[in-house]
């Protein structure tokens, strides 16, 4: 870690602009890199640290201002070092009113920190988190972006329990386990770890409506002139939807994700590549 230095030690420099130029090789419009190259500084960091911005602007051709009024203007950008595990508790209306309040009340008494503060050893970051569109499930609680669903105060604070202990938890949806801050923040970054498929993509509660639509025959109305399936090409994929025989929505509903490109798949840091490796394989 870099600390609050304002330049990065040579050899980390070097990393960070060769895997800085494969996610800049992916944007025609150079400045449009910003937003992963900021994740890829909290994976460095943990944070949106001083050299990582300096980093970021010298790369793009912006002021360290530019950088920083982007940086500033996310919530998921931190501005000071972040905890191993992100714990979001959604406290916005549906979640709240299903006890989302009271769960942050009793993780936050537990962890003995409030709304974006660290605990001392630097191992959960707590955050009063808006709608994460999960409300089928509320409450629910995200740990690094990976959804907790139908959480209740005593299910919560044991997550958190487990997490300070770095025990390995499994999310409700998405990846098998959940990863550390600078893990995910790669990810975010655009250099992927495997997971993708892993786990249930969908779940019940968020295909009833679906399924229901298919029963009575319903469709969302066309826009006036919008493009048709026929003009996109995606008539069959209509017709399969309407007969009720599309596999959307199912489990793993991520099947169509295209898998890393080589380029990609060197992106990975040379001194974590051991455990990526292992863990790609176990994927
Ligand atoms: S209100 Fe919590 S996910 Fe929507």
């Amino acid at each position: 870690m870099s600390g609050h230095a304002r330049t990065y030690a040579p050899d980390v420099e070097e990393r960070l602009r060769a895997d800085a130029a494969v996610i800049l090789e992916r944007y025609p419009e150079q400045r449009s890199a910003l937003l992963p190259l900021l994740h890829l500084v909290q994976a460095e960091d943990s944070y949106v640290s001083p050299a990582g911005i300096a980093l970021c602007a010298d790369l793009l051709g912006l002021t360290n201002a530019e950088v920083s009024a982007v940086a500033t203007f996310y919530t998921q950008y931190k501005r000071r070092p972040n905890g191993r595990y992100t714990v979001g508790v959604c406290t916005n209306t549906l979640c709240a009113v299903m006890g989302g309040d009271e769960i942050f009340d009793r993780v936050s008494e537990r962890l003995g920190v409030g709304h974006d503060e660290t605990t001392q050893d630097g191992a959960i970051t707590l955050e009063r988190i808006e709608c994460n569109a999960a409300c089928d499930y509320a409450p629910v609680l995200m740990v690094n972006w990976e959804f907790f669903d139908n959480q209740t105060p005593t299910s919560a604070v044991d997550l958190v329990e487990a997490l300070a202990a770095d025990q390995p938890v499994t999310p409700t949806r998405g990846a098998a386990q959940v990863q550390d801050f600078r893990a995910t923040s790669r990810v975010l970054a655009g250099f992927e770890d495997g997971r993708a498929d892993e786990g249930p993509g969908a779940g019940e509660a968020s295909l009833v409506g679906l399924r229901i639509a298919r029963e009575h025959g319903w469709s969302a109305p066309e826009y006036p002139g919008a493009a048709t399936a026929e003009d996109t090409g995606t008539a069959d994929v209509a017709a399969a939807e309407a007969a009720g025989t599309a596999p959307v929505g199912e489990q793993q509903s991520s099947t169509q994700h295209t898998p890393p490109t080589p380029s990609e798949a060197s992106g990975e840091r040379p001194d974590d590549a051991p455990a990526a490796t292992a863990e790609e394989g176990d994927a």
